[in-house]
């Protein structure tokens, strides 16, 4: 099968699609025939090798939609099942940018049966980041919530998420992104550049750090994207930065939610799996609205 991989770090052009033996599940795990795999940040990060580990190769993609191939054993999941799951790490031999994938059980969930596979595939990785730093930051029905990067896939999810649990949520974005910041449920609006007002927490989905956190009321929370990274704690504000964890029950739930209209995947742009430096490029040029999706 063909897999997108990279050997030598670099820029979009570091990428290689290379013939690999289709890998075997293994007890716990079940292969997926991709349909679509997003393209993340995380992937340009390791294409570039922010992440360390030269002189090894690694599989890029961590989001896929597809179809269950085969099965490794005792199962909940059946081949022909339509499925939707995170491949979490950074290392990984093979990722889900590739024409099948295997992946551990305990990170698949149903598919949403209201979006096709290019937009399925637009949902773990964002939407269970959003969900994981909305419960670490645990605010309460009626608390303020401050997101910055609201216009980005981990930021809209997050909005869309907050609103849904009734929290308060002002969006922090680009001018140009206020409607769309709004449509996900935003009932505040601050400009880039501008100073917002105190908040019970923010979600630095933008990664502003030290900044952001002066925005934090005394005592609030403040939750980063940036494993490691988060500001230190000042005025008893709780910093922390989450991990995202592959989790496919509550995978279950965000891929429900999406169905009932709570959140909204949204997709930019395809391409085919052999033109993925072309993604790549599109990523880095920036102001992508909505994920660059792989189809095999
Ligand atoms: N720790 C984890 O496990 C984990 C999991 C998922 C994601 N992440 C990280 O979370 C971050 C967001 O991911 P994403 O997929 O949502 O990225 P994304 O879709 O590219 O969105 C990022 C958004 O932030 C905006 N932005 C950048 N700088 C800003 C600033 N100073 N103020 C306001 N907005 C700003 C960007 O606008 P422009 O396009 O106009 O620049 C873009 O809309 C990334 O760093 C990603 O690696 C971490």
């Amino acid at each position: 099968m063909r897999a997108a991989v990279v050997t030598t770090f670099g820029g979009p052009e570091a990428v290689e699609i290379v013939e690999v033996e289709r890998p075997a599940p293994g007890a716990g795990q079940i292969r997926i025939k991709v349909a679509a795999a997003a393209l993340n940040p995380v992937d340009a990060g390791v294409r570039s090798g922010i992440f360390g580990g030269a002189g090894q190769r690694f599989g890029l993609g961590w989001d896929v939609a597809g179809t269950v191939d085969a099965v490794g054993d005792a199962t909940e999941w059946q081949v022909g099942d339509e499925v939707i799951a995170l491949h979490h790490g950074r290392f990984k031999q093979l990722g889900t940018h590739a024409e099948y994938v295997v992946v551990d059980t305990g990170a698949v969930a149903k598919a949403p049966a209201s979006l096709d596979p290019v937009h399925a595939a637009a949902l773990p990785l964002n939407a269970l980041m959003a969900a994981q730093t909305l419960d670490r930051l645990a605010l309460e029905p009626g608390q303020s919530l401050l997101v910055t990067g609201a216009a980005g896939a981990v930021g809209g999810y997050a909005i869309q998420l907050a609103a849904h649990r009734g929290i308060q949520v002002t969006a922090y974005a680009s001018e140009a992104d206020e409607a769309l910041t709004r449509s996900f449920g935003a009932t505040s609006f601050v400009a880039r550049g501008t100073t917002p007002a105190p908040v019970d927490a923010v979600l630095d989905a933008a990664f502003i750090g030290a900044d952001a956190l002066a925005w934090v009321r005394d005592d609030g929370a403040y939750v980063g994207v940036i494993p490691g990274a988060a500001p230190s704690p000042e005025r008893g504000i709780r910093t922390s930065s989450v991990e995202v964890t592959a989790n496919g029950s509550q995978l279950t739930t965000l891929a429900r939610l999406t169905d009932e209209g709570v959140l909204t995947a949204r997709v930019a742009e395809t391409f085919p799996l052999t033109d993925t430096t072309k993604a790549h490029t599109r990523l880095a040029e920036g102001g992508v609205r909505g994920r660059l999706v792989l189809v095999p």
